[in-house]
């Protein structure tokens, strides 16, 4: 193993089409597999330049205490809500994701998850698949044109998933910090854009300043017509207060791709007809992996060629 390739610490599995190429051109250190996670940093810590984690893996400073010669943190994802942003920007470290390439996905799986809510699309499947069409008619469900999708967080996802409810025939309204220059309208409060709309869509970016923002009175104005979709991080919907909410039937049901501690799911979900659960697949065709693990790889092979990186968080910009 020649000398000079960077120590690169690998904290989340990766998936081969990433971690081979990265092997081949990196020291790699199997943080997330040692079993002796203290002698790893111990012997290996003082070398390690680079780390790589996936979107949802949180990186500990205690552990960043370990890497004094720590120079990047390259995220597999677009959300870097487990790495501690001040932390690194004190001690000048670049942080990189893996914007754009994932976009279309994920707000693919929003859309996907509002027709299979709205429409009853997964209970229907069942309901063929068990014969019972053969004995009775299917169930009336929604018309969906014309309903409307509030958005909370119209970054690059949330303007996608726009576009696509837009295109059939449903109206946008959305939630952030500012308003933006979009033909949607926007409501400066979330509790009103829940009162006001059918699917209350949460797109923003996860960590402590979204952490529970979707709690019981967003969810109680939500109300009886309004159902939950989210696909961003199941960290800022209050778990509990949704379980209680979809229990109580005080919400009509919800479309879930991420959850609080995956991947584990509350088991009080499991058996609700009106809720749509998938194992956090936004991102997860070939194609936009691919590209993640070229970018996320990119950006390291930028760094240490001295081309500074080319998706920098833009906390750090
Ligand atoms: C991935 C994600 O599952 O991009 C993100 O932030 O949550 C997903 O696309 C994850 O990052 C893979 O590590």
């Amino acid at each position: 193993m020649p000398a000079d390739r960077p120590d690169v610490l690998v904290t989340a599995p990766l998936p081969p089409f990433l971690y081979d190429p990265l092997k081949a051109d990196y020291r790699c250190q199997d943080y997330h597999l040692a079993s002796d996670k203290p002698a790893l940093l111990a012997a290996q810590g003082a070398r390690v330049r680079g780390l790589v984690q996936g979107g949802g893996t949180a990186t500990p400073t205690s552990l960043l205490d370990a890497l004094p010669k720590l120079e990047i943190i390259s995220v597999f994802g677009v959300g870097y809500d487990g790495v501690p942003v001040a932390y690194c920007k004190a001690r000048g470290i670049k942080v990189t994701n893996t914007p754009d390439v994932l976009t279309d996905d994920v707000a693919d799986v929003a859309l996907g998850l509002i027709l299979m809510t709205g429409r009853g699309f997964v209970r229907l499947n069942r309901f063929a698949q068990a014969r019972e069409w053969e004995k009775r008619a299917p169930e009336l469900t929604t018309k969906l044109a014309g309903r409307k999708v509030g958005i909370l967080g119209l970054g690059r996802i949330g303007k996608a998933i726009a576009q696509r409810v837009t295109a059939m025939g449903m109206k946008v309204a959305y939630t952030g910090r500012k308003k933006q220059d979009v033909p949607y309208e926007y409501l400066r409060d979330l509790k009103a854009l829940a009162a006001a709309v059918d699917f209350l869509v949460v797109a923003c970016p996860g960590g402590e300043a979204t952490k529970n923002i979707v709690d019981a009175a967003v969810l109680a104005a939500l109300g009886k017509k309004g159902t939950l979709i989210n696909i961003a991080r199941g960290s800022i919907v209050d778990e509990r207060a949704l379980v209680a909410a979809l229990e109580a039937g005080t919400i009509k049901g919800a479309g879930l791709d991420v959850f609080a501690d995956e991947p584990r799911i509350p088991v009080e979900l499991f058996a609700m007809e009106n809720v749509v659960l998938l194992p956090h697949v936004g991102s997860a065709t070939r194609e936009t992996r691919q590209a993640m693990g070229d970018l996320c790889k990119a950006n390291l092979d930028a760094w240490f060629s001295g081309k500074g990186v080319l998706t920098l968080i833009p906390e750090l910009s």
